[in-house]
Parts: structure tokens; sequence; C-alpha cells
């Protein structure tokens, strides 16, 4: 092969990465304020990019389902005005705060000086840290813990202004994972058990409130802060206007059981917001759309009922089948799970979130929507056609579904053979 082969060939496959990684957020920890937190379920800023650069600069964007944030840092730095929504009380937290990228650096590096001299001398004192539940016990080393305790102790009792907090409370929730000695994963819930190397929470604090500080001199001399994020729910996200977005880029929960209260779970409870599962269902699942058993376990019983909702009437004659299919497949797993029961709320809760997209959306615009299928107890749920379907019901008029990738082909532990993809759905209308 010759030299100029391998250059093709080393490019080719550079794209193929470049590609493969759109729908995931992988690179976007290169990227300054995105690489503040790994949010495990975010997509690619450089696609979300690469779509506003070729539309005129000015146009309204809308993200549904806001997660991290991406869209809206994407597109202050792209010179666009923007909404996100999302209703999770710790993801939204942190988004808001990380959206604050604009407020003055000198006073966020002084008052992250203070929060840390006040925890260094309260970490003297040995204050006990007993009261903490057991699931954040077994995530730290009684020290490390200490130093945590003491940082939260100081964003409480340290004199701050309004505006400043929210990221200085930030910084403190993203050291949280890198500062456990066990193995919580990216933003996902996993058993404390599996060791890894535990990060001193003070050297962990500094070092980030470093990287916030060098990002928004990065974005503050250059980009102009435009966008808008409220922590609401997309099924009913009134407070966005009427007919003022131009373009949506978002990407749903799927309908796979990922469950959005539970991963961040470890969070919450450090900061004393739940202290029980069932606070988790009170304080956060309700307010999300229905994509895990968890959410739905009271609903059983209704599930054929809510499948007779009108907003559901344009998928009904193919849901219902596969409905008893989920039913009778139920009975032969051990686990026993609602499948049946979230896949309807699921779909009822997307056809509420294509109503209000309807009334948000100019009558010209455009939703590319970032979504992979699904198939619980290996039945197969067409989710892209689904969507598509319930959108041109709301009054869209076309729907496109273009794969980006193959799920579940390679997974040695998978559940279920069936393949799976991811792709993009762009409706029309
Ligand atoms: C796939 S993630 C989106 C991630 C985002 N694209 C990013 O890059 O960070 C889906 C998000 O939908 C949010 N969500 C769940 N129910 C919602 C609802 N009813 N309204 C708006 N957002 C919701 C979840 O909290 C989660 O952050």
């Amino acid at each position: 092969m010759t030299e100029e082969n391998y250059d093709l060939l080393s490019e080719k496959f550079e794209n193929e990465v470049k590609k493969s990684q759109k729908t995931t957020f992988t690179n976007n920890m290169k990227l300054p304020i995105h690489r503040w937190y790994r949010y495990s379920a975010g997509f690619s800023a450089e696609w979300v990019e690469d779509i506003l650069k070729t539309l005129p600069i000015g146009l309204n964007v809308y993200d549904p389902f806001a997660g991290s944030g991406t869209v809206m840092i994407a597109a202050d730095k792209m010179g666009f005005n923007s909404i996100g929504v999302d209703p999770h009380p710790f993801v939204s937290k942190m988004t808001s705060a990380k959206l604050g990228w604009n407020i003055s650096v000198d006073e966020y590096q002084t008052t992250i000086k203070k929060v840390l001299n006040f925890a260094l001398k309260a970490n003297e004192i040995n204050i006990s840290t007993d009261d903490y539940p057991p699931l954040i016990e077994k995530s730290y080393s009684k020290d490390n813990l200490a130093k945590l305790d003491a940082l939260k102790h100081g964003l409480e009792t340290v004199e701050m202004s309004e505006q400043v907090k929210p990221l200085v409370w930030f910084t403190l929730a993203t050291i949280l994972r890198s500062a456990s000695g066990v193995g919580t994963a990216q933003w996902q819930y996993i058993l404390p058990t599996r060791k890894t190397h535990e990060f001193n929470a003070f050297d962990a604090f500094k070092a980030k409130a470093d990287q916030i500080s060098e990002d928004m001199i990065i974005y503050q001399k250059k980009y102009q802060k435009k966008s808008k994020f409220l922590a609401t729910d997309a099924r009913n996200a009134f407070e966005v206007p009427e007919n003022w977005a131009d373009i949506v880029i978002t990407s749903p929960p799927y309908a796979n059981n990922y469950d959005y209260a539970d991963a961040t779970r470890l969070e919450m409870s450090f900061f004393g917001t739940v202290q029980s599962w069932g606070d988790l269902q009170e304080k956060v699942r309700k307010y999300l759309i229905r994509s895990s058993t968890q959410s739905v376990s009271k609903l059983k019983d209704a599930t054929f009922d809510i499948a007779k909702d009108d907003l559901l009437s344009p998928i009904y004659s193919e849901l219902q089948p596969i409905l008893e299919q989920l039913l009778a497949e139920r009975e032969t797993h051990g686990g026993k799970k609602n499948y049946h029961t979230m896949i309807v709320n699921y779909f009822l809760d997307m056809a509420k979130v294509m109503h209000d997209l309807r009334r948000v959306v100019k009558q010209n615009g455009e939703i590319i929507m970032v979504i992979g299928d699904s198939a619980p107890y290996g039945v197969y749920i067409p989710v892209d056609r689904w969507l598509g379907e319930l959108a041109l019901s709301q009054g869209f008029t076309e729907w496109h579904f273009a794969k980006e990738r193959d799920r579940n082909i390679k997974w040695k532990n998978r559940t279920h053979t069936v393949p799976l993809k991811e792709g993009y759905l762009t409706i029309k209308g």
C-alpha cells in the first residue's frame, strides 16, 4: 500500500471514529465547558455544531430534553438563541449552574478560595460524618468524606452572592465521582464494591475550579450567552413561547429501562436531597418521561386502558398486540418486569411531547432527534417509526429516520439477540 493510501485510510478511520461518536458524549470531554462533567446520556457537541453551521446565525434552537446542556453551550458558541428544558431536579441544577459560565471569574475564584480555606480549617476539627446514609459511607473513605463534608459546610457557611453560589455548588457536585474510592462509574449508579483510585477531595475541588475558571475565560472572551434553561417538563413546557423554535435538536430518554433518577443517587444522597428509594420516586421519577419500569410500578393494571388514550390512536393497532406479547413474556421471566406498562406510558408521554413541540416549533421548522430502538424481553419496539407516526398525528408533515450505528451486536452479555440501532429521526412541518 502506498503512503498516500495509508493517509486516505487513516483519514477514513478518523472520520469513522468521529462519525460513530456523534451520538455519544465522549469527545465533549476535550471541549471547554462541556468537559466540566461527563454526562453519559449526552451526545456530541461537535455534531450539534455541525448542524448549526449549516443554518443562518441567530435562529432559535430548542432542546426539550436538555440534559447537561450540550445544545445550549454549542448554540452560545455559534451565536444562536436557545432554550433548553429538563425537569430532573439534580441534572437541571447542574445545567443551570453550567450555563452560568458568564458570571465574574474573579468572584468565582475568590469564593472558591474562601470555601476551601473554611473547609481546611473545619477539617482540622474533625467533625463527625456519621449522619450520611450507608451508600455514602460505603462510597468514601472516612478521611475523604470528612473533606467533602467540610466543603459542603463551607458552601453553606461562607457568604456568597446568589449569582456565584450555583457554580460553587456545581464544583463540589462534579468531584463526587472522582473523590470516591469505589466503582461509581460516570453518571450511572453502580453498587459500591469495585475499588478504584480515590482523589483527595480538596485537590479535586481546586483542580476542578481551575478548569472551570479557564473555560469561563475562554468563553467570555469569545462568545455571548444567549441561552436560557428552564427546569420544566417537555410534555407541557408552557414557559417556552408558542411558534418560537426554528429548529429542535434533541435526544429523549430511550425506551430502554435506563433510570435517570437512580443514575444520580450518589450525588442526591450526598446533598441530602434523597434519603430513600421512595424519595427517588417522589422527588425525581414522577417528573420524568416514563422510560423505566420503576416509574410505572403502580400502573400495571391500567396498562391496556392507557393504550386506548386518543393520543396513542395512530399506533394502537400495532401497540396493543406488542403489549400482550410483553405481558406474556413477563410470565416466563424471573424478574417479572412490567415492560408492557413502561412501553405504553413511554409512548403516551412522547405523544404529549410531540403535541407540545407542535405548539413551540414554527410551521416550516424542523426537529432532529437522536433516538435508539429497544427490545425488552426480546420483543422489538419500532421506536423511530412510532415516534414519527405520533409526530404526524400532531400536525407535522413528514418524518425520516437515518441509522447512525448498530447496537447490541457485539456484547457477549446481551440479554437478547434482536439487532438494535441508533440514529436520527428528522421531523418536518
Ligand atoms: C438522552 S438525555 C439528553 C442528553 C443531552 N442531549 C446532553 O447532551 O446532555 C435525556 C434527558 O431527558 C431528560 N428528561 C426526562 N424526562 C423529561 C421530561 N419530561 N422533560 C424534559 N426532559 C426530560 C432526562 O433528565 C435526561 O437528562
